[in-house]
Protein backbone atom coordinates (compact mmCIF):
# COMPACT_ATOMS: atom_id res chain seq x y z
CA UNK A 1 0.00 0.00 0.00
CA UNK A 2 1.54 3.17 -0.78
CA UNK A 3 2.27 5.46 2.39
CA UNK A 4 -0.06 8.43 2.20
CA UNK A 5 1.07 11.83 3.28
CA UNK A 6 -1.02 15.43 4.33
CA UNK A 7 0.14 18.21 2.59
CA UNK A 8 -1.50 21.89 3.16
CA UNK A 9 -4.85 20.26 3.34
CA UNK A 10 -4.58 17.21 0.65
CA UNK A 11 -3.67 13.88 1.32
CA UNK A 12 -1.35 11.96 -1.39
CA UNK A 13 0.95 9.54 -2.31
CA UNK A 14 4.56 10.23 -0.34
CA UNK A 15 6.63 10.37 -3.85
CA UNK A 16 3.83 13.14 -5.00
CA UNK A 17 5.78 16.42 -5.97
CA UNK A 18 3.61 18.62 -3.32
CA UNK A 19 5.68 20.44 -1.56
CA UNK A 20 7.48 24.09 -3.91
CA UNK A 21 10.72 24.92 -4.37
CA UNK A 22 10.42 28.37 -3.06
CA UNK A 23 9.37 26.71 0.81
CA UNK A 24 11.39 28.40 3.29
CA UNK A 25 11.60 24.79 4.93
CA UNK A 26 13.39 24.23 1.65
CA UNK A 27 15.14 26.84 1.21
CA UNK A 28 16.24 28.30 5.35
CA UNK A 29 14.86 25.36 7.05
CA UNK A 30 12.75 27.89 8.70
CA UNK A 31 10.12 25.74 10.41
CA UNK A 32 9.36 23.13 13.01
CA UNK A 33 8.56 19.34 13.65
CA UNK A 34 7.42 17.45 16.28
CA UNK A 35 7.08 13.29 16.70
CA UNK A 36 4.28 11.70 18.60
CA UNK A 37 4.40 7.50 19.07
CA UNK A 38 1.46 6.26 18.20
CA UNK A 39 0.80 2.72 20.10
CA UNK A 40 -2.71 0.81 19.53
CA UNK A 41 -3.88 3.84 17.37
CA UNK A 42 -3.03 6.39 20.71
CA UNK A 43 -1.25 9.39 19.87
CA UNK A 44 1.38 9.30 23.03
CA UNK A 45 1.65 12.20 25.40
CA UNK A 46 -0.52 14.20 22.49
CA UNK A 47 -1.35 17.28 24.77
CA UNK A 48 3.05 17.66 25.46
CA UNK A 49 3.69 17.60 22.11
CA UNK A 50 0.80 19.91 20.94
CA UNK A 51 2.44 22.59 24.18
CA UNK A 52 5.71 21.93 22.54
CA UNK A 53 4.72 22.28 19.23
CA UNK A 54 2.99 25.78 19.96
CA UNK A 55 6.07 26.67 21.66
CA UNK A 56 8.32 26.16 19.23
CA UNK A 57 5.76 28.34 16.39
CA UNK A 58 6.36 31.20 18.99
CA UNK A 59 9.62 31.45 19.25
CA UNK A 60 10.27 31.41 15.88
CA UNK A 61 7.02 33.88 14.89
CA UNK A 62 5.10 31.40 12.58
CA UNK A 63 1.48 31.52 13.35
CA UNK A 64 -0.30 28.15 14.31
CA UNK A 65 -1.95 27.68 10.70
CA UNK A 66 -5.18 25.63 11.60
CA UNK A 67 -7.11 25.29 14.90
CA UNK A 68 -5.82 22.48 17.20
CA UNK A 69 -9.51 20.26 16.33
CA UNK A 70 -8.39 20.54 12.63
CA UNK A 71 -5.00 19.69 13.13
CA UNK A 72 -5.69 16.95 15.59
CA UNK A 73 -8.33 15.87 12.46
CA UNK A 74 -5.57 15.76 9.91
CA UNK A 75 -3.22 13.79 12.57
CA UNK A 76 -5.33 10.67 12.88
CA UNK A 77 -6.70 11.10 9.11
CA UNK A 78 -3.61 10.34 7.98
CA UNK A 79 -2.10 7.68 10.40
CA UNK A 80 -5.62 6.08 9.26
CA UNK A 81 -5.04 6.18 5.70
CA UNK A 82 -1.88 4.66 6.07
CA UNK A 83 -3.68 1.92 8.12
CA UNK A 84 -1.13 1.70 11.27
CA UNK A 85 -1.86 1.34 14.92
CA UNK A 86 1.52 1.19 15.94
CA UNK A 87 3.50 3.93 14.23
CA UNK A 88 5.65 7.15 14.27
CA UNK A 89 3.72 10.65 13.01
CA UNK A 90 5.58 13.06 11.86
CA UNK A 91 4.25 17.02 11.74
CA UNK A 92 6.40 19.39 10.10
CA UNK A 93 5.18 23.45 10.02
CA UNK A 94 7.52 26.15 8.22
CA UNK A 95 6.76 29.67 7.01
CA UNK A 96 5.48 28.78 3.82
CA UNK A 97 6.14 29.81 0.31
CA UNK A 98 7.97 32.86 -0.44
CA UNK A 99 10.50 34.35 -2.88
CA UNK A 100 13.97 33.85 -1.47
CA UNK A 101 15.15 36.86 1.19
CA UNK A 102 16.26 35.69 4.32
CA UNK A 103 13.79 38.35 6.48
CA UNK A 104 10.23 37.16 6.87
CA UNK A 105 7.99 38.11 3.73
CA UNK A 106 6.46 41.63 3.66
CA UNK A 107 2.61 40.18 3.54
CA UNK A 108 0.76 37.17 5.38
CA UNK A 109 1.99 34.14 4.08
CA UNK A 110 0.01 30.90 4.48
CA UNK A 111 2.58 28.83 6.44
CA UNK A 112 2.69 24.95 4.95
CA UNK A 113 1.99 21.73 6.61
CA UNK A 114 3.11 18.07 6.13
CA UNK A 115 2.61 15.26 8.23
CA UNK A 116 3.89 11.98 7.22
CA UNK A 117 3.66 8.28 9.21
CA UNK A 118 5.39 5.31 9.28
CA UNK A 119 5.64 2.16 10.99
CA UNK A 120 6.98 1.59 14.61
CA UNK A 121 6.78 -2.25 14.79
CA UNK A 122 7.65 -3.02 18.39
CA UNK A 123 9.61 -5.81 18.47
CA UNK A 124 13.20 -4.42 17.41
CA UNK A 125 12.92 -1.42 19.67
CA UNK A 126 12.09 -4.49 22.58
CA UNK A 127 14.83 -6.17 21.37
CA UNK A 128 17.37 -3.39 21.23
CA UNK A 129 16.52 -1.89 24.73
CA UNK A 130 17.26 -5.76 25.77
CA UNK A 131 20.52 -5.66 24.29
CA UNK A 132 21.05 -2.03 25.00
CA UNK A 133 22.56 0.44 22.98
CA UNK A 134 26.25 1.87 22.22
CA UNK A 135 26.92 5.60 22.26
CA UNK A 136 29.73 7.57 20.90
CA UNK A 137 30.84 11.26 22.03
CA UNK A 138 30.51 13.79 19.97
CA UNK A 139 31.25 17.29 20.07
CA UNK A 140 28.06 19.76 20.13
CA UNK A 141 28.34 21.94 17.47
CA UNK A 142 24.42 23.16 17.31
CA UNK A 143 23.41 26.89 17.82
CA UNK A 144 22.23 28.23 21.01
CA UNK A 145 18.10 27.46 20.89
CA UNK A 146 18.09 24.25 21.04
CA UNK A 147 14.85 24.53 22.75
CA UNK A 148 13.14 25.03 19.83
CA UNK A 149 11.86 21.84 17.55
CA UNK A 150 13.90 22.89 14.56
CA UNK A 151 13.98 21.26 10.95
CA UNK A 152 17.21 22.74 10.83
CA UNK A 153 19.25 19.44 11.85
CA UNK A 154 22.70 19.49 10.11
CA UNK A 155 25.05 19.08 13.16
CA UNK A 156 22.27 16.20 14.21
CA UNK A 157 22.39 14.35 11.34
CA UNK A 158 26.57 14.41 11.29
CA UNK A 159 26.68 13.16 14.82
CA UNK A 160 24.31 10.38 13.82
CA UNK A 161 26.21 9.41 11.16
CA UNK A 162 29.78 9.02 13.38
CA UNK A 163 27.72 7.26 15.62
CA UNK A 164 26.00 4.78 12.69
CA UNK A 165 29.36 4.45 11.24
CA UNK A 166 31.32 4.08 14.79
CA UNK A 167 28.46 1.02 14.99
CA UNK A 168 26.63 3.04 17.89
CA UNK A 169 23.09 3.81 17.95
CA UNK A 170 23.53 7.42 19.17
CA UNK A 171 25.77 10.26 19.68
CA UNK A 172 26.13 12.02 22.70
CA UNK A 173 26.41 15.93 22.13
CA UNK A 174 29.70 17.23 24.37
CA UNK A 175 29.83 21.11 25.27
CA UNK A 176 32.94 23.16 25.72
CA UNK A 177 32.95 22.73 29.71
CA UNK A 178 33.03 18.38 28.76
CA UNK A 179 29.40 17.99 29.73
CA UNK A 180 26.49 16.01 27.75
CA UNK A 181 24.19 17.88 26.46
CA UNK A 182 22.01 15.48 25.11
CA UNK A 183 22.04 12.79 22.08
CA UNK A 184 21.31 13.54 18.19
CA UNK A 185 17.66 12.71 18.75
CA UNK A 186 17.20 12.11 22.56
CA UNK A 187 18.10 13.32 25.93
CA UNK A 188 20.95 12.18 27.53
CA UNK A 189 20.60 10.26 31.39
CA UNK A 190 23.09 8.69 34.01
CA UNK A 191 21.80 6.93 37.56
CA UNK A 192 24.27 7.65 40.30
CA UNK A 193 26.45 5.02 42.53
CA UNK A 194 23.81 6.10 44.66
CA UNK A 195 20.96 5.36 42.39
CA UNK A 196 20.04 9.59 42.08
CA UNK A 197 18.67 10.26 38.50
CA UNK A 198 20.65 12.48 36.49
CA UNK A 199 19.46 14.76 33.07
CA UNK A 200 20.04 18.38 32.11
CA UNK A 201 18.08 20.61 33.31
CA UNK A 202 15.51 21.80 30.06
CA UNK A 203 17.40 25.27 29.71
CA UNK A 204 17.79 26.78 25.84
CA UNK A 205 20.93 24.37 25.43
CA UNK A 206 18.46 21.12 24.93
CA UNK A 207 15.30 19.81 23.65
CA UNK A 208 12.79 19.58 26.60
CA UNK A 209 11.71 15.91 25.44
CA UNK A 210 8.11 15.02 26.32
CA UNK A 211 9.20 11.63 27.06
CA UNK A 212 11.81 13.49 29.41
CA UNK A 213 9.08 15.19 31.41
CA UNK A 214 7.25 12.32 31.87
CA UNK A 215 10.29 9.96 32.98
CA UNK A 216 10.16 12.80 35.39
CA UNK A 217 6.75 11.99 36.88
CA UNK A 218 7.44 8.52 37.12
CA UNK A 219 10.60 8.99 38.89
CA UNK A 220 8.36 11.32 41.39
CA UNK A 221 5.27 9.33 41.46
CA UNK A 222 7.92 6.45 42.31
CA UNK A 223 9.77 8.76 45.01
CA UNK A 224 13.22 8.44 43.09
CA UNK A 225 15.48 10.69 43.92
CA UNK A 226 16.24 12.79 40.42
CA UNK A 227 18.43 15.73 40.07
CA UNK A 228 18.40 17.96 36.86
CA UNK A 229 21.68 19.35 36.34
CA UNK A 230 24.59 18.63 33.69
CA UNK A 231 26.84 15.63 33.76
CA UNK A 232 30.02 15.11 32.23
CA UNK A 233 31.66 12.33 29.94
CA UNK A 234 33.59 11.24 32.38
CA UNK A 235 30.74 10.80 35.19
CA UNK A 236 29.38 9.18 32.73
CA UNK A 237 31.61 6.80 32.33
CA UNK A 238 31.72 5.91 36.29
CA UNK A 239 28.00 6.01 36.49
CA UNK A 240 25.97 2.66 37.65
CA UNK A 241 23.44 2.91 34.54
CA UNK A 242 22.85 5.20 31.63
CA UNK A 243 20.07 5.44 29.15
CA UNK A 244 18.40 7.59 26.45
CA UNK A 245 14.92 8.92 25.93
CA UNK A 246 12.91 9.98 23.32
CA UNK A 247 9.55 9.22 21.06
CA UNK A 248 10.80 6.82 19.34
CA UNK A 249 13.04 4.62 21.94
CA UNK A 250 11.06 5.95 25.03
CA UNK A 251 13.69 4.51 28.21
CA UNK A 252 16.76 2.91 26.31
CA UNK A 253 19.83 1.49 28.33
CA UNK A 254 22.78 2.56 27.32
CA UNK A 255 25.70 -0.35 27.92
CA UNK A 256 28.69 1.55 26.69
CA UNK A 257 30.47 5.05 25.68
CA UNK A 258 32.96 5.21 23.24
CA UNK A 259 33.48 1.72 23.33
CA UNK A 260 33.89 1.64 27.03
CA UNK A 261 31.23 -0.01 29.13
CA UNK A 262 29.22 1.54 31.90
CA UNK A 263 29.37 -0.78 34.93
CA UNK A 264 29.38 -4.28 33.92
CA UNK A 265 28.07 -3.48 30.39
CA UNK A 266 24.66 -4.48 30.19
CA UNK A 267 21.18 -2.52 30.36
CA UNK A 268 20.86 -1.51 33.81
CA UNK A 269 17.89 -2.29 36.31
CA UNK A 270 16.50 0.86 36.71
CA UNK A 271 16.74 2.03 33.52
CA UNK A 272 14.89 -1.67 32.54
CA UNK A 273 11.93 -0.81 35.81
CA UNK A 274 11.21 2.61 34.30
CA UNK A 275 11.13 1.53 30.54
CA UNK A 276 8.46 -0.58 32.14
CA UNK A 277 6.68 1.82 33.49
CA UNK A 278 6.82 4.14 30.70
CA UNK A 279 5.21 1.49 28.79
CA UNK A 280 2.26 -0.04 31.21
CA UNK A 281 1.47 4.11 30.69
CA UNK A 282 2.17 4.77 34.38
CA UNK A 283 3.09 9.17 36.17
CA UNK A 284 1.24 9.69 38.69
N1 LIG B 1 13.70 13.43 18.45
N2 LIG B 1 16.56 15.81 21.91
C1 LIG B 1 16.58 15.87 20.57
C2 LIG B 1 17.69 16.63 19.91
C3 LIG B 1 15.58 15.23 19.82
O1 LIG B 1 15.59 15.30 18.48
C4 LIG B 1 14.56 14.49 20.49
C5 LIG B 1 13.46 13.79 19.77
C6 LIG B 1 14.59 14.45 21.90
C7 LIG B 1 13.54 13.72 22.70
O2 LIG B 1 12.29 14.37 22.62
P1 LIG B 1 10.93 13.56 22.77
O3 LIG B 1 11.04 12.79 24.04
O4 LIG B 1 9.89 14.61 22.84
O5 LIG B 1 10.82 12.67 21.55
C8 LIG B 1 15.59 15.14 22.57
C9 LIG B 1 12.65 12.93 17.64
C10 LIG B 1 12.09 11.65 18.12
C11 LIG B 1 13.11 12.89 16.20
O6 LIG B 1 13.78 13.84 15.81
O7 LIG B 1 12.81 11.95 15.48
Amino acid sequence: MARIAYVNGQYLPIDTPAVQVEDRGYQFADGIYEVWLVRDGVFLDHAGHLARMKRSLGEIRIPQPMSDVALDIALRETLRRNRLTDALVYLQITRGVSRRDHAFPAGTIRPSVVITVRPAPRAPVSARAEAGIAVITQKDLRWKRCDIKSISLLPNVLAKQAAREAGAFEAWLVNEAGEVTEGSSSNAWIITGEGRLVTRAADETILNGITRQRILRIAKAQGLVFEERPFTVDEALGAREAFVSSATSMVMPVVSIDGRPIANGAPGSLASALRASYEAGEES
